[in-house]
């Protein structure tokens, strides 16, 4: 079954990180199901999280990321992954659930583990492409076509990273933590992934053609507003 109906409740109250395993297992989903993003150090659950699977960088990717936020931001955060995903299912994070304590504050989410590693891996790591078998042209084809279909819904991630630009192990691309909305210092989605594409050439990850194509692609669909 998949996780999304599993659970159920929109915001699990949980009093701490082992309150919210215990409520996780109760309805039948395993901690390394899920991805815990909390502010509050209570639900730091790193030990009771064990996580099955590959790392490549264990300062990263640990269960759960305390982040310096607040309950409003993680809330709007969590709004805006479903936003995301409602529309592209397949390639952004499955938002689960938010979590709060006993009188209703908002302390995080939980969403989707997505088995794979964030695409700013493969810049640092260019080999991963081999390793995994995976070609860059494919993967920054579909990342292109992911922004596209944004843009063409007036649907902003900002905050298009390529931190935040997961590759899965067979080569999905799967969009998390966006902002919730356009910062005016910040540059646009399509302007960071058009970066991405800059840099994958000059890496030599893709050919000038391969650029020419898939920036053209990007640069000719529906701009964000
Ligand atoms: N749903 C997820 N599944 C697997 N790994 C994730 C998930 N969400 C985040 N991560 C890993 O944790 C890192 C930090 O998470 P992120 O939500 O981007 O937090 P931050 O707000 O600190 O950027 C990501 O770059 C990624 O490596
Ligand atoms: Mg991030």
């Amino acid at each position: 079954m998949a996780l999304a109906a599993v659970i159920k409740p929109s915001i699990i109250k949980a009093a701490d990180a082992k309150d919210l395993v215990k409520g996780l297992e109760r309805m039948g989903c395993g901690p390394q199901d899920v991805y815990v993003k909390t502010f509050d150090s209570a639900y730091d659950s790193s030990s009771l999280f064990p996580s099955g699977h590959i790392r490549l960088r264990d300062w990263e990717g640990v269960n759960p990321t305390i982040k310096h936020s607040n309950g409003q931001h993680i809330a709007d955060e969590f709004r805006a992954l479903k936003r995301m995903h409602d529309t592209l299912p397949k390639n952004v994070a499955t938002p689960l659930a938010l979590f709060g304590n006993m009188h209703g504050e908002v302390k995080g989410y939980l969403s989707e583990f997505v088995k794979g590693t964030c695409l700013h891996d493969y810049f640092v790591q260019p080999d991963l492409w081999a390793q995994y078998g995976l070609v860059a042209r494919d993967v920054l084809h579909e990342l292109v076509r992911v922004v596209a279909e944004l843009n063409a819904r007036a649907i902003g991630h900002y905050d298009m990273a390529d931190y935040n630009i997961m590759v899965t192990y067979d080569g999905k691309v799967v969009l998390i933590d966006p902002f919730p909305a356009l910062r005016s210092t910040r540059r646009t989605d399509t302007d960071l992934v058009h970066d991405i594409l800059d840099r994958a050439t000059l890496m030599g990850m893709i050919t000038p053609e391969e650029y020419n194509d898939l920036s053209y692609t990007l640069l000719t669909s529906p701009q964000e507003r």
